[in-house]
């Protein structure tokens, strides 16, 4: 049986020390593993079965002999960083939004669309988190009554930002209790100039605006779902649109979905709710299905389907 030498890129992160978790407890039978991060936590001790991991700082040779990268460390890391880790050999699965529009590029959510793997050229990309639980519940629907449209609400937590972020709304909760003003330097977006608190607040921006008026985070749920659901990001037979908020939650994104099937005739309510009953991978949690669990499920196929290995294009 063929074994694989991992690595976790962004191991230290919200989604990172996930991954690690997810991997300790998948069917991947691992050779050896990698934790992968910035210069900041070169040095620090993780531990993977119960075996002590030291996180070196990435460089492109941290790649040398890896077969699998599992990244999850930002989307200017995984353009810098990935390719490299190709060019070296190894097949990696993205969670960055940094590889999902690129037409060579699949966007899996293996209970939707588990058949792109085949196409992949070294880089396989896990969709945004509220796309993935969005789709996992709309994909059975659509099988069987089509799809028209979707008109999606979210309602997102903290831990969608990454873990400073996560951290800052707990320290700004600690100091709006003590009485204390609250200081922000991340949310909405760590790069813009102007900050509000999360903390008993709501923020209805996630990342930054497009020019369409519509944020980064709802462009991503509109175009992610077409190319999974459809194999095209600007698909016309299903119209999408998002309206996507940041919540005071730690973890857990809520979604209200409305939905018009094709097939008024024959759908109910009570099909729809039958059908969601015995749909596989419906009850989400950010952190997981829509991130580090999803990513490790691709990483399973991956190898179930011996398709490790970066083919030219
Ligand atoms: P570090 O802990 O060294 O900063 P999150 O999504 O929770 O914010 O986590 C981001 C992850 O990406 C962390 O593991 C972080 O490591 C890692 N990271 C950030 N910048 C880089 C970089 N330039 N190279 C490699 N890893 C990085």
């Amino acid at each position: 049986m063929r074994e694989y030498n991992v690595a976790i890129l962004g191991a230290t992160g919200a989604v990172g020390t996930r991954l690690i978790q997810q991997l300790e407890q998948s069917t991947i039978p691992v050779k050896s593993v990698k934790f992968l991060a910035s210069s900041r936590s070169a040095g620090k001790q993780l531990a993977f079965k119960g075996n002590p991991i030291t996180v070196e700082e990435t460089t492109p040779d941290s790649f040398e002999g890896v077969d699998l990268v599992l990244a999850s460390a930002g989307g200017a890391v995984s353009k810098r960083f990935l390719p490299e880790a190709v060019k070296r050999g190894a097949v990696c699965v993205d969670n960055t939004s940094a590889f999902r529009m690129d037409p060579d590029v699949p966007l899996v959510v293996p209970e939707v669309n588990e058949s792109a793997l085949e196409r992949h050229h070294g880089i396989i990309a896990n969709p945004n988190c509220s796309t993935i639980q969005m789709v996992v519940a709309l994909e059975p629907i659509r099988q069987a009554f089509g799809l028209k449209q979707v008109i999606v609400s979210t309602y997102q937590a903290a831990s969608g930002a990454g873990q400073q972020a996560w951290n800052e709304m707990n320290a700004q909760a600690q100091q709006h209790l003590n009485g204390e003003e609250m200081t922000s330097t991340i949310y909405p977006v760590k790069g813009e100039a102007k900050h509000y608190p999360l903390a008993f607040n709501l923020l209805p921006q996630i990342d930054v605006f497009e020019d369409g008026g519509y944020t980064h985070e709802e462009w991503k749920m509109i175009h992610e779902t077409k190319k999974i659901m459809l194999d095209d990001m600007d698909a016309k037979a299903i119209k999408v649109t998002a309206t996507c908020v940041r919540v005071p939650v730690g973890i857990g994104h809520g979604e209200a979905v409305y939905f018009e099937v094709k097939d008024e005739q024959n759908a109910s309510r009570e099909k729809i709710q039958q059908l969601l009953a015995k749909a596989p991978g419906v009850v989400s949690d950010n952190l997981l299905k829509g991130a580090a669990w999803n990513t490790v499920q691709i990483a399973e196929k991956l190898v179930e389907k011996n398709l490790v290995s970066v083919t030219k294009r």
